[in-house]
């Protein structure tokens, strides 16, 4: 045999030489809720590890994460019903919850990128990222809320907008407004191919924020396909995005390694909250290492061809790699 792949494994030395793809800190993203009221910290259930933290608990978690090399965050808030209504008043209210957290987020933060969410069902009462008229989520008029929140974001301070609504004409729309206000070096996130699947339960449960009527269909892609991936992603690259996420991760390699493939953009994953809880579960029941689980997950997203993954194990990843 004049080929012996084995030689190439032979040891730690040689194994690390040759490995071609490699975890680390600066490409990950950490998400993280916020709620109201003070001192305040309660855990997912299907998130064990993962907690809604009034503001001066996540300033402090926040903290802790770049002490331990995280530099880079997500935000999604957690309002009460109250709060809520069909057009998602409190999304741009420049006192609410949200937007006073970025703010306060930014200004004992500065050198962190901070991301922001653009979508209305964290502040809808319908539950849906869009504006519900008889019935049917409307794209154009939706449009409009998702101009002044993501406009109302960048006045705060975000550094990145991240619109995971998937309405169709939404980053150039909202790349618009940023531009003509002035905010031209705030980049956008976009949700390019997001599939309106199963592994976004946990996350819903974290934010009460599950559609009240049907689900998702009509706007979030079909989890069938992978061709359509590829309108999305053109449309988002010709309307100014920086980034183009694939949401989930895991179950979608194949998307991620697509687009990478066809665009130059930097591809982001978006390992989700169904994905976490699987592992945790997992890890839980002895049945899995978790540790070793998670970082064969995200590597093999890098492995497919993300640049940035946005995940809820960044801070488990980080105290891992700091340990001696
Ligand atoms: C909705 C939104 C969702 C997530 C981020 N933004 C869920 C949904 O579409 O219902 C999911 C993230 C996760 O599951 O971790 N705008």
């Amino acid at each position: 045999m004049l080929r012996r792949p084995r030689r190439n494994r032979k040891s730690p030395v040689i194994r690390e030489m040759v490995q071609e793809n490699a975890l680390s800190l600066s490409d990950l993203i950490f998400p993280m809720f916020v709620m109201e009221g003070e001192g305040v910290k309660t855990e997912i259930t299907s998130m064990p590890g993962i907690y809604r933290f009034s503001l001066d608990l996540l300033l402090e978690e926040i903290q802790e994460c770049v002490d331990l090399g995280l530099r880079a965050f997500a935000l999604f808030p957690n309002l009460p019903e109250e709060k809520k209504d069909k057009y998602a008043t409190e999304s741009h209210n420049p006192d609410g919850l949200y937007l006073r957290a970025v703010r306060e987020i930014k200004s004992r933060f500065p050198d962190i990128a901070l991301m922001t969410d653009v979508a209305m069902d964290p502040y809808s009462s319908d539950g849906h990222d869009g504006i519900v008229e008889n019935g049917e989520i409307v794209n154009d008029e939706t449009l409009v809320v998702l101009g002044k929140m993501a406009l109302a974001q960048a006045q705060a301070g975000a550094d990145i907008i991240g619109p995971s609504d998937m309405m169709d004409g939404r980053v150039g729309y909202i790349r618009e407004v940023l531009d003509r206000e002035g905010f031209t070096n705030v980049s956008i996130m976009a949700y390019t191919a997001k599939y309106a699947g199963a592994f976004y339960g946990p996350f819903r449960d974290a934010l009460d924020s599950a559609p009240r009527f049907g689900d998702k269909k009509t706007y979030q892609m079909n989890p069938a396909n992978s061709r359509e991936a590829l309108i999305e992603a053109e449309l988002d690259y010709a309307e100014g995005a920086d980034f183009l996420m694939v949401k989930p991760a895991l179950a979608y390699l194949d998307i991620i390694k697509l687009l990478n493939d066809h665009f130059d953009l930097p591809i982001a994953a978006y390992n989700v909250s169904g994905e976490y809880a699987m592992v945790k579960a997992a890890a839980r029941n002895g049945w899995l290492d978790g540790d070793r689980t998670m970082l064969e997950v995200l590597t093999a997203m890098k492995r497919a061809g993300a640049k940035v993954i946005l995940t809820y194990f960044a801070r488990e990843v980080a105290a891992l790699l700091k340990r001696p």
